[in-house]
């Protein structure tokens, strides 16, 4: 009986949600890197032979090499993200492989993790907390950790995707003025926060908060690098919760250690996770987390669950769920 299931390489433990629903269907077998770390290449490359369906994380590089050591058989790849920068989409496509991915079931939690450090990086969170415990609070004083405000503001933000969009919905009950936006594309349901489409560089010159939430694509790599800085106002706080690289992150300590802006948040970095000895880590107007957007309970057990369904239907040769068009 054995013999008749499809194989599935699994890059990592995943919440159970997703195991259950593999193991229910009893359409195929499952080996797995048995770890909350990454697989080394080494172990991908070998654990994929073979494989009907992959089943992997953001931190897998899926390329030619990968496709090659699979073989003819595979036929999906469920990627445990809505981010798919990490794909080889060129070759995944060409050789006629279907790709699922977990759009929509994590907008919420990355939205709400956005609007955290974006009023954490202005209002100076971290380093109050810092200093109550190091003893540097001594009085109240009246411009001592002092930081901006959304009241009145303007705020760009750079995407107005399903990400972006529910970024907006949760910024403008503080009081914010005006929502511009940038992207490829005017999206009709900018309407419903008052967003103004906008050129980038007008985006950056008359932000006050500036949210990127954009995909990485070769045309948004590097994009915030020294010339998008200097447009900034020196007032204006820089977040990021999109991908690291969509960053120049020497150009953004420069920004930042020389006062050209005001403070960075950023949940994404090149490399992850960011070395301890990073220049940025030096700054204290530079609030970094380890890229936890999605991280709710309850939204890693629905992404564990989309995907496995992914991959069950491309395995079936069904629907998908959530299938990217390649
Ligand atoms: P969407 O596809 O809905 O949105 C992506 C947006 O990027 C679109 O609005 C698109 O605009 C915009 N975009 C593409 N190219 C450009 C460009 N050149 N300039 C400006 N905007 C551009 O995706 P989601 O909102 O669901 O997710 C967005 C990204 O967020 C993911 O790709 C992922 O990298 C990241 N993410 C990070 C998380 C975290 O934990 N920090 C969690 C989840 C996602 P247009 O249509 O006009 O091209
Ligand atoms: C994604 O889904 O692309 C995030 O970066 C992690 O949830």
């Amino acid at each position: 009986m054995s013999g008749k299931l499809m194989k599935v390489f699994i890059t990592r433990r995943i919440p159970q949600e997703g195991m259950k629903i593999l193991s229910a269907a009893g359409v195929c077998e499952v080996s797995q890197w048995d770890s909350d770390e990454p697989v080394p290449r080494a172990e991908l490359l070998k654990g994929i032979q073979g494989a009907h369906g992959l089943l992997c994380l953001l931190s897998d590089k899926i390329d030619a090499e990968v496709l090659e050591a699979a073989g003819p058989n595979l036929k999906v790849i469920s990627t445990l993200s809505v981010g798919f920068d990490h794909l080889a989409i060129d070759e995944i496509k060409k050789r006629g492989i279907r790709v699922g991915y977990t759009p929509d079931v994590l907008t919420d939690a990355t939205a709400e993790l956005t609007v955290a450090l974006l009023l954490a990086t202005a209002r100076r969170l971290p380093e109050g907390v810092e200093e109550v415990k190091n003893g540097g609070w001594s009085s109240w004083k009246p411009l001592w950790l002092c930081g901006y405000g959304l009241s009145g503001s303007t705020v760009g933000i750079i995407g107005l995707g399903r990400i972006g969009m529910a970024i907006a919905q949760r910024l403008m009950p503080f009081g914010v003025k005006r929502l511009l936006y940038s992207g490829r594309t005017a999206k009709p349901h900018a309407a419903e926060v008052n967003g103004e489409f906008v050129p980038l560089d007008t985006l950056v010159s008359e932000s006050d908060f500036i949210v990127v939430s954009c995909s990485l694509t070769p045309e948004t790599q590097g994009m915030c690098d020294k010339s998008f800085f200097s447009k900034m106002k020196p007032t204006a706080v820089f977040i990021n919760t999109s991908r690291g690289a969509v960053v120049n992150q020497e150009h953004l300590y420069e920004a930042l250690s020389s006062g050209q802006i005001a403070a960075a948040g950023l949940d994404v970095t090149t490399p992850e996770p960011l070395p301890t000895n990073h220049r940025l880590l030096t700054l204290k107007n530079c609030v970094v987390l380890p890229h936890i957007g999605s991280a709710t309970y309850s939204t890693r057990g629905v992404m564990s669950a989309l995907a496995a369904r992914n991959l069950l239907g491309g395995l079936q040769g069904t629907d998908m769920p959530s299938e990217l068009t390649l």
